[in-house]
């Protein structure tokens, strides 16, 4: 643990250190580059948070839905990872203020019977686990209808492979994933609208 002098008392994970922790799947907030590095808006601003607070900033890609317990758990000093704040969560961290709106929007591919969010009950919806796209649909339409991915480009890629009618994603790697990919679109209504905020511990 460490307390900067002359500011309020903090302590981290790792002495000097502030320990970042995200899911790297997610463009342009968190992706890997072409040097196998973490790297989007979210290590952007936790390295100007760390430069703030005279830390070297080190950041661990694990799944999103290991990211709460590891913040809870002391493993992480923070989650950055386009997490939106949920009360449930908000039981197990703290947020920050927030930082950024996320939009919950639908992909479809070319010649989908989806033109609006009342088209999606009955179908088949591909989301990464453990995300509010994934709570939603849960709770919209039923868990038989949600395949949860370990990523959105799996579950884009099970779209492509008509294995889900559709994908419901964050609206800034949707557009990622829609860009890479002709045959898919993005339905004009939204799903849900959303803040992001970083996750710290309770303590
Ligand atoms: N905003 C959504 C949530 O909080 C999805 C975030 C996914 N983030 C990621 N880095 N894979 O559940």
């Amino acid at each position: 643990s460490s307390a900067a002098e002359g500011e309020a008392a903090f302590t981290t994970v790792t002495d000097g250190v502030l320990t970042m922790g995200t899911n790297a799947t997610f463009p342009p907030y968190e992706f890997m580059d072409e040097n196998n590095e973490v790297a989007g808006i979210d290590a952007e601003i936790a390295g100007a948070i760390a430069e703030k607070l005279g830390l070297k900033l080190e950041i661990t890609d694990m799944a999103f839905d290991s990211l709460i317990s590891a913040v809870q758990g002391g493993a992480i000093d923070v989650a950055l990872a386009g997490m939106t704040v949920d009360p449930e969560r908000a039981e197990a961290v703290n947020f920050s203020d927030s930082y950024a709106t996320g939009v919950q929007v639908v992909i479809v591919p070319e010649g989908s019977a989806i033109a609006s969010i009342e088209d999606l009950s009955g179908k088949m919806i591909g989301v990464q686990s453990g995300t509010t796209g994934d709570i939603y649909c849960t709770v919209d339409y039923g868990q038989d209808f949600v395949k949860q991915f370990d990523n959105g480009a799996l579950a884009v890629q099970a779209l492509l492979n008509g294995q889900v009618d559709c994908v419901v994603i964050d609206n800034e790697p949707a557009k990622a994933f829609v860009a890479a990919n002709e045959s898919l679109s993005i339905l004009d209504t939204e799903y849900a609208v959303e803040d992001y905020a970083a996750a710290i511990s309770k303590e």
